[in-house]
Formats: C-alpha cells, sequence, structure tokens
C-alpha cells in the first residue's frame, strides 16, 4: 500500500502537557424518550494526549461527540474548552463523525477542501496544502477521484483529512476504521501512530476494538451505561508500531481491561 508513515515522534505520555483541552463535568443527557443516556458523566482530556472511549453499542458514544461538537447540547453539566466553558461549540473541534460522509458528487480534493470553503479561508493557499497531505497519505494520484471509486481506507484517509483541514486542535474521530478489513485496518493504525506522533494534536478516539484502544491511547475511558464511566491508563512506551500487539506487556494490558469491561467495579 501506497502510504507514507512518516517518521517516527517520540513524542509520548511523558511529553504531555497537563493543561485540559476538553473537561466534561457531570454531563446528563436525555433524548425526547427522557430515558438518560447518562448521568453525571466526567472526563477529561489534556492536550496533546489520545484518548479513547471504549462502549457497547448503544452505550451513547456518538452522542457524546455530538455533545461535545455542540450538536447537541447538555440536559445538565459542563462542557469546558481549554478550561473556559463554551456555550458555543460549533465548529470548535475537528469531528470526523461515524459515517464517512464524503460527498459523492465532490471529488477528493474539493471534499477535503469543504471546510475551507465553509469558513472562508484562504483557498489557493489550501489547496496546495491539501495537495501536499493528499502525496502524504498516498492519494496524490487520487485527486480528481470521486468517493466511490476509492477503496474503504482511502475513503477514511480522505475523510481524515478533511477533518485535519478544518484546523483545530482537538479532532474528535467516531469509529474510523470500524468498517475496514483487519488487514487494513492494520494499516491505518500504523499510518495514524504515525501521524499522531507528527501532529500536535490531540484525539479522542471511538472504537469498540480494544486492541486498537490500547495500541494508539494514553487512556481509555470505559463507558459502562448506568454504571458510570471508567478510566484506563496505558502505560505502554512510544513511539509504538502495530507490532507492539504480539508483546507480553501488550497482552496484559489487553486481558486486563478485558476482565473491567466485564465485571462490576
Ligand atoms: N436522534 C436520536 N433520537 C433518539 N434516540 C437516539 C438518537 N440518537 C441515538 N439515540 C439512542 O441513544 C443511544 C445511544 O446512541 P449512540 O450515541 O449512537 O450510541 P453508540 O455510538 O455508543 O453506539 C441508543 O440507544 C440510540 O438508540
Ligand atoms: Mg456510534
Amino acid at each position: 500500500m501506497n502510504i507514507c508513515f512518516g517518521i517516527w515522534s517520540t513524542r509520548g505520555a511523558s511529553g504531555l502537557s497537563n493543561a485540559s483541552i476538553l473537561s466534561i463535568k457531570e454531563l446528563a443527557y436525555s433524548f425526547n424518550d427522557g430515558k438518560p443516556i447518562f448521568e453525571y458523566m466526567s472526563l477529561n482530556v489534556n492536550k496533546g494526549e489520545f484518548v479513547s472511549i471504549i462502549g457497547a453499542s448503544g452505550s451513547g458514544k456518538s452522542t457524546l461527540f455530538k455533545l461535545v461538537t455542540g450538536l447537541l447540547e447538555p440536559g445538565q453539566g459542563e462542557i469546558l474548552m481549554n478550561g473556559q466553558s463554551q456555550p458555543k461549540r460549533l465548529g470548535t473541534v475537528g469531528y470526523m463523525p461515524q459515517k464517512d460522509l464524503l460527498l459523492p458528487w465532490r471529488t477528493v480534493i474539493d471534499n477535503v477542501l469543504l471546510p475551507v470553503e465553509l469558513t472562508k479561508q484562504n483557498k489557493p493557499k489550501k489547496r496546495t496544502e491539501a495537495q501536499e497531505w493528499l502525496t502524504r497519505f498516498g492519494l496524490a494520484e487520487y485527486e480528481q477521484a470521486f468517493p466511490h471509486e476509492l477503496s474503504g481506507g482511502m475513503r477514511q484517509r480522505v475523510a481524515f483529512l478533511r477533518t485535519l483541514m478544518m484546523g483545530k486542535d482537538l479532532l474528535l474521530l467516531d469509529e474510523p476504521f470500524g468498517a475496514l478489513d483487519s488487514l487494513t485496518k492494520r494499516n491505518m493504525h500504523g499510518w495514524l501512530l504515525g501521524l499522531w506522533g507528527e501532529l500536535a494534536k490531540t484525539v479522542l478516539f471511538i472504537t469498540h476494538d480494544l486492541e486498537e484502544a490500547i495500541l494508539l491511547s494514553d487512556r481509555i475511558y470505559l463507558l459502562k451505561g448506568k454504571k458510570g464511566i471508567q478510566e484506563v491508563k496505558i502505560n505502554l512506551p512510544r513511539p509504538r508500531n502495530s507490532e507492539l500487539i504480539y508483546q507480553p506487556e501488550f497482552m496484559s494490558m489487553r486481558k486486563e481491561l478485558e476482565w473491567l469491561i466485564h465485571h462490576e467495579n
């Protein structure tokens, strides 16, 4: 696969700042049926961290992201960005929804430049930047292709690049690799690890794949429905690559997490 993996960076948990970029305090939310999705849910993400959220299907992961982006408003509780309460959150984070939602009638480059158009930034400059990224993502020759001409992995890279072009420090990625076959997924993990090491971005990442969460994350939050939320630190050295999953320390971390998921606190 023609993907540029970049140089493994030495950025890792030890180099993280302690400044909070996102802090959720005692959040409660229910849809019109009145059944609570969250009750007094709190979590914190520091600048530069890679944090995953794991939970069963229907546990509210995508809803949580919609609350953070400002597409939904919490019934109760606070969502702080950089330590400040932020009532107008729309457009303040980079958001990659669960479905890639590439516009089928737009070419790859025009999909990538959508956020640039919407925010009326300098388009020629951003076009050059987007073209450089497409080259680095192994997609240069697909610049004028349409989404249906791409493989699943390519579509996800385009959707990720579009999220990146929003130019925000905090990226919310909702199961970006959920629909990919395991080999493509493995490649995408290497790709994302390399990229995250290079970019000064904070990532909040939804997945139901335990292995993926351990490999990528500094910390994991387990969403456990009415039992609340549980934080797990992943103390594995960085830089990491996808071979790490065969190491004994990775396997014991995985066993520990499986136990936590299936047992009461
Ligand atoms: N727009 C909506 N109206 C009513 N209920 C919803 C809506 N969106 C999601 N839900 C419900 O909220 C719960 C959480 O959904 P969701 O956040 O999509 O879960 P997850 O992403 O963890 O699979 C589910 O029970 C789902 O059916
Ligand atoms: Mg979801």
